[in-house]
């Protein structure tokens, strides 16, 4: 089994454009957002293009890869709307996520297992077009197998119920996460982490020695308001590199 020397860290600039679209402008941009990621080491922009487009926006999504050499992952929902934006865009990797309109964040992992028709022709697409696909998923071994099974190379467990869970209930959730990751390696699978990591939860995920990449995005941008994204950025990536 291949343990990742390095664990990467994307930074997912989604709510640049949150506070830029409350006033429909143009500032923040999330572009300088991802210049500043560039510049200061992180290792990837994620960007979430929604149906309802609350946050990115198309256009976004070529300025984004215009303006940096760093890897675009573009977590989107299953549908042919957006597999056709991403076959025009070519982003290193695509994310595909649940999506309800309604939500505010992406709640829950892919249903992989139960969803496993109308998922494949997606995974196919995107592969032939040597895009990187990653599925969202509950660190579960039911939606891994089912990963494996639509030869999806990258699965990102979704981190909400370790992040969420009380004191209590953390070191199973923890244990759970480090399990899957494990196995997912051990199947060929590259394992990624992400939503709701904070500087106080990052540590005990970062330490999880399969996992080769975080996403890291809402709290990222919190702090960026009080630190600047730069320090922000560089904080994480401190905290993430001492348990490394
Ligand atoms: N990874 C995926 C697939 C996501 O959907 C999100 C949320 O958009 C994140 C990572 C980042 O989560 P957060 O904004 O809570 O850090």
């Amino acid at each position: 089994m291949t343990v990742p020397a390095r664990l990467r860290l994307g930074v997912n600039i989604d709510h640049v454009a949150t506070i830029r679209n409350a006033r429909g402008g143009d500032h923040p941009d999330p572009v300088r957002a991802a210049q500043i990621v560039a510049r200061v080491g992180g290792d990837g922009i994620t960007a979430h293009l929604r149906e309802d487009r609350r946050h990115i926006r198309d256009d976004d999504l070529k300025r984004i890869q215009e303006a940096t050499d760093l890897p675009l992952n573009l977590e989107m929902a299953a549908t042919p709307e957006m597999l056709e934006i991403a076959l025009r865009h070519q982003p290193h990797a695509v994310c595909i996520v649940p999506e309800r309109r309604e939500e505010r964040t992406t709640e829950g992992g892919l249903d992989a297992a139960g969803q496993h028709n109308h998922l494949a022709p997606f995974v196919a697409r995107l592969s032939d077009a040597g895009i990187r696909v990653s599925l969202f998923i509950a660190p579960v071994e039911r939606q891994l197998e089912a990963a494996l099974r639509l030869k999806a190379p990258v699965v990102e467990f979704h981190t909400g119920e370790y992040a969420h869970a009380d004191a209590g209930a953390r070191p199973a959730e923890l244990r759970r996460l480090a399990d899957m990751a494990a196995l997912a390696t051990k199947n060929g699978i590259e394992p990624h982490a992400g939503h709701g990591l904070t500087y106080t939860n990052v540590q005990p995920v970062a330490a999880i020695p399969h996992l080769a990449e975080l996403n890291i995005g809402h709290y990222l941008v919190g702090e960026a308001v009080f630190v600047g994204l730069d320090s922000a950025v560089r904080q994480m990536r401190e905290l993430m590199d001492e348990v490394r």
